[in-house]
């Protein structure tokens, strides 16, 4: 098999490039590991920011999102029983987030790639190993239906997460990897119950941070901070929701809708970036790159400056011949992700509890206060919550 683009993973990185690309002529084969069904029912992010939204609409996938996504003009900021609210648009000219699901935008993404005689996928693509991406004839090599296979390309799009094998394939001399694990986690629960708000919530607590989320006005994503060695057998939902209901304050527990949950999961909390992000033929976009903690809500809107940038470049060099831009992919990207590790890490650490030190959550007080009493500091929240801008100049 032959293309111009091969692309390694399908989930929201994999198949939005694919689908940026085929808009403007140009083919691609995705190799996926598991089934449609696994990528889609994966309960990860909730909050888009306007380069997000901007882009599923150019992929021309963006109807239903339009449609059903809620629009969010703030986001509560809430430490013990203390309250405040950040306006959003208030703070940033006028803009917004919006609540719509990563299974949602996988579906919408898969309907239209499955549609697209520019793109072919492949499930359950086994052993996927990127190969001569350094020497100009880059290829990956694979098992599909038990028998080996291989795609020739022109270049190797590496979109497969953190776990993945674009990464991995890269000689260990000519990548840095700089990485922070935090030593909590994120204890998520989905209920079909009505979010106890009609904003998103953050809490720091003396227990430890909450988070109330949504995906609709009748299903809510609730996270509570976890300890490292944490299991989700241990978390029965009653256990859950009385935690929850702890560590907000009284006006929100009180509102607070039980039920059973849906999907229940604990994720890790990381920073992680590596540099660069290209290597002879094969770019790294997404997750397979660089990883924030969720507390800013960040992950999937890095992938998609990483898609921009990516399709723009490709896109440049297929139709006008242009190479200097796919020079320019690793750097560009590079400076709005870690402007958002800056922020994940610095949300993480205003809203989480990492020890006992009674001094350092006097500091986090004082930090809250400082921020929230000042008209800077809810500027500072709300433009990097919204989103910092893509580079304008990079085309
Ligand atoms: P992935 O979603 O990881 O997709 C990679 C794909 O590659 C997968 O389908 C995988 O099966 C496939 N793959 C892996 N290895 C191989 C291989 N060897 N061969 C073939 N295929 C392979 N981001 C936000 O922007 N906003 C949020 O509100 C938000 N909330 C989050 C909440 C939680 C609890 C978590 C965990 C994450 C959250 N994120 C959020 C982050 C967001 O989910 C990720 O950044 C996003 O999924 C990245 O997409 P991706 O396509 O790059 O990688
Ligand atoms: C979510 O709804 O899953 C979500 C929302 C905001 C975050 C992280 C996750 O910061």
């Amino acid at each position: 098999m032959q293309t111009q683009v091969g692309i390694i993973g399908g989930g929201p990185s994999g198949l939005c490039l694919a689908r940026l690309l085929s808009l403007a002529g140009v083919r691609s084969v995705i190799l996926e590991r598991h089934d449609r069904a696994h990528v889609e029912a994966r309960i990860r992010a909730g909050v888009l920011e306007q380069g997000m939204i901007e882009l599923m609409r150019k992929a021309q996938v963006g109807a239903r999102m339009d449609r059903e996504g809620l629009l969010h003009d703030g986001i509560v900021l809430t430490f013990d029983d203390r309250v405040e609210r950040i306006d959003l648009p208030g703070h940033t000219g006028g803009q917004r987030v919006m609540v719509y699901g990563q299974t949602e935008l996988t579906r919408d993404l898969y309907d239209a790639v499955l549609q697209d005689a520019n793109v072919s996928v492949v499930f359950e693509a086994q052993g996927v190993r990127p190969l001569g991406f350094l020497d100009g004839e880059p290829r990956l090599d694979y098992v599909s239906d038990g028998k080996p296979q291989t795609l020739a390309c022109d270049f190797i799009a590496g979109c497969d997460g953190y776990h993945g094998a674009s990464r991995a394939a890269v000689p260990r001399g000519l990548i840095t990897e700089y990485e922070r694990v935090y030593p909590f986690g994120w204890l998520g629960l989905l209920a079909d119950t009505p979010p106890v708000h009609e904003e998103l919530i953050y809490s720091n607590h003396s227990r430890g941070f909450a988070l109330c989320s949504m995906r609709s006005h009748t299903r809510s994503r609730y996270y509570v901070q976890v300890g490292q060695g944490e299991k989700v057998e241990d978390w029965s939902d009653e256990r859950f929701w009385d935690e929850i209901r702890r560590r907000l304050p009284e006006r929100f527990a009180r509102n607070m809708v039980t039920g059973p949950s849906i999907e229940k999961s604990i994720a890790p909390l990381r920073s992680f970036v590596a540099e660069p992000l290209r290597f002879g033929k094969l770019f790294l976009v997404g997750d397979a790159g660089h990883i924030v903690p969720p507390t800013g809500a960040k992950g999937l809107n890095l992938a998609a400056s990483d898609m921009h940038y990516l399709s723009t470049a490709l896109i440049a060099l297929y139709r006008e011949g242009r190479g200097d831009l796919l020079e320019r992919y690793s750097q560009t990207a590079l400076r709005r992700i870690w402007a958002a590790v800056r922020f994940s890490w610095w949300f993480t650490s205003l809203t989480h509890k990492f020890n006992d030190d009674a001094i350092e959550r006097k500091i986090q007080l004082a930090e809250f206060d400082y921020l929230t009493g000042s008209a800077a500091g809810r500027t500072t929240i709300a433009e990097n919550y919204v989103g910092l801008p893509f580079d304008a100049s990079f085309g």
